[in-house]
């Protein structure tokens, strides 16, 4: 079996290209990594994601602990093989997702009791519970379990749950053991405080860890400050180790982290906003709810290698979308993750190109240009 591990085949500036290689295949980086929560990637089938070039997809601990249950997914061999998805899984510790959607909750030491957002049942999450769940699925790349505080919050607040999250880093750590092919990553937190992002990145490298998320980030925070929070984060996180921003974000966000060396990322913003009407295009963002789209015959993007994207006229998605047709969710779902995934391999050809600026700027350009 081939072993986990990360290549960097180019840089330009502190942005890196290359490869992360699994016994399940290789992840192209940098990567956004489509959110399948549950089992899915909502509205488009398994064979659709891999076409339109994702290498990685990211599952729920939270979500499918509760809904089918770990110990069913693993009788059902795996989550890759119940969801048909041969390529590697990330799986989210579900730290973060007991926070913000679980009812009554009660953090200690130990874990997090909780109760469930679908029938009111109480559940028990620690750092060992979460990496046996996420070996349960199969994941290919476990996530630690951590405590994630909304911003803005008082510093205390945002300490005790960074040196929680280190702690618990540890415990993960003991019980991930050795699994041979798979990774353990840690998560930095701190908040927007320099010193804390500093520290946490310091004591979770010196656990040696397969790869490091920056965590706590995007959760109401200016993006000055979350990219201030990379730079700070960067110069601590080993260059030969994965690095990946959790749960961002939009087009901008991730062409400025990429800039700042980041590699993988993962948001449910195209996904969501696919099933609410909205499409991510060269062109910026475009809503199709919007009454000037009625009798539009054009395709959102003539050029784009997507069929949803180029064959289909806004009109048709206007009608669709306001007519609350399956169809329409699964078009732009389709045509948003076809722009993240072109978006990326944009990316990775100006980094390896060493053009990345000049990249940038073409892209910005395309998106103040606007829609029409
Ligand atoms: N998803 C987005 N942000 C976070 C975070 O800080 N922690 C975890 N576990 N998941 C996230």
């Amino acid at each position: 079996m081939s072993s986990f591990g990360f290549t960097v085949h180019a840089r330009d500036g502190a942005a890196r290209t290359g490869a992360i290689t699994t016994p399940r295949g290789e992840i192209r980086t940098p990567a956004f990594m489509p959110v399948g929560t549950a089992g899915t990637v909502k509205a488009m089938y398994p064979e659709q994601v891999k076409a339109l070039g994702a290498d990685i997809v990211l599952g729920n601990t939270y979500h499918l602990m509760l809904r089918p249950g770990a110990e069913r997914v693993a009788r059902l061999g795996g989550l890759h093989r119940m969801m048909r998805w041969d390529g590697p899984i990330l799986t989210d510790s579900g730290g973060f997702q007991v926070m913000s959607l679980a009812g009554l909750r009660k953090l200690s030491e130990t874990g997090v009791v909780f109760q469930s957002h679908i029938d009111g049942s109480r559940h028990e999450m620690t750092p060992e519970r979460s990496i046996e769940i996420q070996t349960l699925l199969g994941a290919d790349i476990q996530m630690q379990l951590d405590e994630c505080v909304r911003l803005p919050a008082p510093r205390e607040e945002v300490e005790k749950a960074m040196r929680l999250s280190l702690r618990w880093a540890e415990r993960c750590r003991t019980a991930f053991g050795s699994q041979p092919g798979r990774a353990l990553f840690g998560i930095v937190q701190g908040g927007t405080d320099e010193a804390l992002r500093v520290e946490s990145a310091k004591d979770l490298v010196s656990l040696d860890l397969g790869g490091y998320a920056v965590g706590g980030l995007a959760v109401g925070e200016p993006q000055a400050d979350m990219l201030r929070m990379i730079e700070t984060v960067e110069p601590h996180l080993p260059t030969a180790k994965p690095r990946y921003l959790m749960g961002v974000g939009t087009p901008d966000d991730i062409a400025q982290a990429v800039r700042r060396g980041i590699d993988m990322f993962d948001c449910v913003m195209p996904t969501r906003a696919g099933r609410h009407g909205m499409a991510y295009t060269r062109h910026g963002r475009v809503n199709l709810k919007n009454a000037r789209f009625a009798e539009d015959i054009r395709p959102l993007d003539e050029a784009s290698s997507c069929a949803a994207s180029r064959d289909y006229s806004r009109a048709y998605l206007h009608h669709l979308v306001r007519s609350g047709e399956i169809l329409g969710m699964m078009l732009l779902t389709w045509s948003n993750l076809a722009y993240y995934q072109d978006l990326m391999a944009g990316l990775r050809a100006a980094i390896r190109d060493g053009r990345l600026e000049d990249h940038l700027a073409e892209i910005r350009e395309g998106w103040a240009r606007g829609e029409a």
